[in-house]
Order: C-alpha cells, then sequence, then structure tokens
C-alpha cells in the first residue's frame, strides 16, 4: 500500500464541472421538458459553473431521456468562458456535436468488459477504436476531448476491477488522442485508499490539471473520495447539481456527489471555486421542483430550510 500524502498542501482552486443536465438527468424515467434542460443550464453558469456537461448524442433507444440533446444545445446560451461539453459513443454523435459546436466532446470507455457490453454494446478494444475518430476529428475542429473511465473503483456485474485494468484503459484512451481523463466511480463504491491508489496511477501518466474525479455518492463516500484526491493535488471534479442521477445501465448507482455538497466543504477548506452557493441552491431548488421531488443534496436541504426559517 502507498504511504499516505502527509504533506502536500491541498490545492487553492478547484473546477467543478456539472454534469447534472447529462449525469443527472439521463436517468430520469419522468420525461423532462427541453425548456427546463435549457434553464437548469443557464442556472448552473449564472451559478459561476464554467464547464457543463449538457447532454449526450446517444442513441435514443439506449437512453430516450437524452433525445432532444438538439433541442438542448440550440436552447442554451453561449457566454464565452463556459464550456459546454456533450457525450459522443461514436461519430454518429460526434456529427450531432459538431452540429452543435459543441465545446467539448466526452468519449466513455470502461475499465470493465462487462460494463462496456452492456453500456455501449461493445468491447474495451472495440471502443477504443470507435473513439479514435471521434478524438481525431473532434481535434481537428479545435474541440476538447475529454475522456471517462468507468467502474474504475467497481463493476455492477463483474465486481472488483484491477488497477491494472484502470491504467490500461487510461493509457489507451491517451494514446488515441484525449486531452483530459476523468476516474470515474460510475456505482459509487469505492473509498478512500483504493481511489487515492488508483489516481496515484494515473497521475503518472496523466498531467494533474487534466485528470479528474467522478464520483457517484451511492454508499455515501464520495465526499471522503473528493477529499483524499485533494490530498494528492487533484483540482478538478465533476459533480451534479442536486445529486441528480446515475447511470440507466448501472442499476441501483445514485446520483453523482452533489455540486452543492462539493462546493460547501471546497469554500469551508478555503479552496475557491469560483461558485455562487446560494445561486446554485436555487439551482437544485429550481430543478428538484421541476421533477418533483426535493434535492437529494444535504447541502441544498440545510439552506433552504434555513431560508424559510429567516
Ligand atoms: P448499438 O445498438 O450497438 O448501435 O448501440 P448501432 O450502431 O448498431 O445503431 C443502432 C441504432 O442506434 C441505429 O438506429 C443508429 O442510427 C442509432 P436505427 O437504424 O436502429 O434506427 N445510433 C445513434 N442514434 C443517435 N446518436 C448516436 C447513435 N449511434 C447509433 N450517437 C450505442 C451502440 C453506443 C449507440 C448505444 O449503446 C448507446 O447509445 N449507448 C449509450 C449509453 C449511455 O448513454 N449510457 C450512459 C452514459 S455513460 C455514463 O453515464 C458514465 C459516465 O457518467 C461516467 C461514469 O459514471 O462511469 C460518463
Ligand atoms: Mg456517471
Amino acid at each position: 500500500m502507498s504511504p499516505m500524502p502527509l504533506n502536500t498542501p491541498l490545492p487553492t482552486h478547484v473546477t467543478l464541472v456539472d454534469v447534472g443536465p447529462r449525469d443527472g438527468l439521463q436517468n430520469e424515467a419522468q420525461p423532462v421538458a427541453a425548456a427546463d434542460k435549457v434553464a437548469l443550464v443557464h442556472r448552473l453558469q449564472d451559478a459561476g459553473l464554467r464547464e457543463i456537461e449538457v447532454t449526450s448524442y446517444v442513441s435514443p433507444k439506449w437512453v430516450p431521456q437524452m433525445a432532444d440533446a438538439a433541442e438542448v444545445m440550440a436552447g442554451i446560451r453561449r457566454p464565452a468562458g463556459v464550456r459546454h461539453s456533450v457525450l459522443t459513443p461514436n461519430m454518429k454523435g460526434f456529427e450531432g456535436a459538431l452540429a452543435a459546436r459543441a465545446d467539448e466532446v466526452v468519449i466513455f470507455a470502461a475499465a470493465s468488459e462487462a460494463f462496456s457490453q452492456r453500456n455501449i454494446n461493445c468491447s474495451i478494444a472495440e471502443s477504443i477504436e470507435r473513439f479514435r475518430p471521434v478524438a481525431e476529428a473532434a481535434r481537428a475542429h479545435g474541440m476538447k476531448v475529454r475522456a471517462a473511465v468507468s467502474c474504475a473503483l467497481g463493476c455492477p456485474y463483474q465486481g472488483e476491477v484491477p488497477i491494472a485494468a484502470v491504467d490500461d484503459v487510461v493509457q489507451r484512451l491517451l494514446d488515441i488522442g484525449s486531452d483530459h481523463i476523468g476516474i470515474a466511480d460510475t456505482i459509487g463504491v469505492g473509498t478512500a485508499q483504493r481511489v487515492q491508489r488508483v489516481m496515484e496511477a494515473a497521475m503518472k501518466r496523466v498531467p494533474l490539471a487534466e485528470l479528474s474525479g467522478h464520483f457517484h455518492d451511492t454508499y455515501g463516500q464520495a465526499l471522503t473520495n473528493i477529499y483524499a484526491c485533494l490530498e494528492l493535488g487533484i483540482h478538478t471534479f465533476d459533480a451534479s447539481v442536486a445529486g441528480l442521477g446515475g447511470c440507466p445501465y448501472a442499476k441501483g448507482a445514485t446520483g453523482n456527489v452533489a455540486t452543492e455538497d462539493v462546493v460547501y466543504l471546497l469554500h469551508g477548506l478555503g479552496i475557491a471555486t469560483g461558485i455562487d452557493l446560494d445561486k446554485l441552491v436555487d439551482a437544485a431548488a429550481f430543478i428538484s421542483g421541476a421533477l418533483g421531488r426535493k434535492p437529494v443534496s444535504r447541502v441544498a436541504n440545510a439552506l433552504l430550510a434555513k431560508r424559510q426559517n429567516t
């Protein structure tokens, strides 16, 4: 086991990528109006988010909730300085992303064969070959390529995932020209020491500025896992407003860690995010209201209750 890094200072600034409109809403069984998705993106950018994962150009048969990708992308304001990303599993998805002038495409490979088959209907090796032209075309058009490694801390179908398997996919994604690598705990099973070991391996291949963590909170470990990453100097994380979401092909997995909870932690540590927590809570209340429920975020609920009492 690797030693705990005791004296590494925590980062002074953290970048949060809000994946709520995509990873969050993709899992909703009830219809969500494109206008509400657009309004959510606007509220997130008004709250100071500078990176937003807006939607997915995937098969509408596989993920019906993302069938309105073109409408949502056409409806959002595109202020300078905000990066809007979209998921693209293949060249058909890339064509949609290009037509919508997305700033960044997200390709997503799994560290587990079983999950790769269930999520994108092909092996890991086949998926890399599908992503290769996507990455090439994106770079040729000046779009950034972000790659997610799913099931890096465990798989709903195969269970344990060896660090070597994560490492192998990271390298293959770098080899096809990915600019950024996100290590994803798709089903939220990881714990802090294991997360550090996976990240330490990734840090040998990926510069810190282009490495991020994507933690689902199924087992309540996401904030602790983010802290474990901060201890290594990692300073980019995905999070989902109101704690929305999950993956339709990872049954039982809950949403990503709530963006509000991460912002509260970071500001408490004196780490800048550029995000206005009150406005973010408004965004959480808005989308949760549209879905007819309360936010999953502990911080959002605490602050909303405090507002009512004052
Ligand atoms: P397939 O059925 O093997 O694909 O699906 P195909 O090439 O045989 O095409 C079948 C049909 O889909 C055809 O239509 C294609 O035109 C259409 P038909 O002729 O039957 O009418 N099609 C598409 N339509 C729209 N956009 C496209 C597209 N591609 C094909 N891009 C495929 C393969 C990859 C398409 C499918 O499996 C798929 O869409 N999977 C996406 C699953 C997904 O979105 N999962 C959730 C996102 S991943 C995630 O959440 C994890 C992440 O958050 C990180 C983490 O937490 O781990 C990123
Ligand atoms: Mg996810």
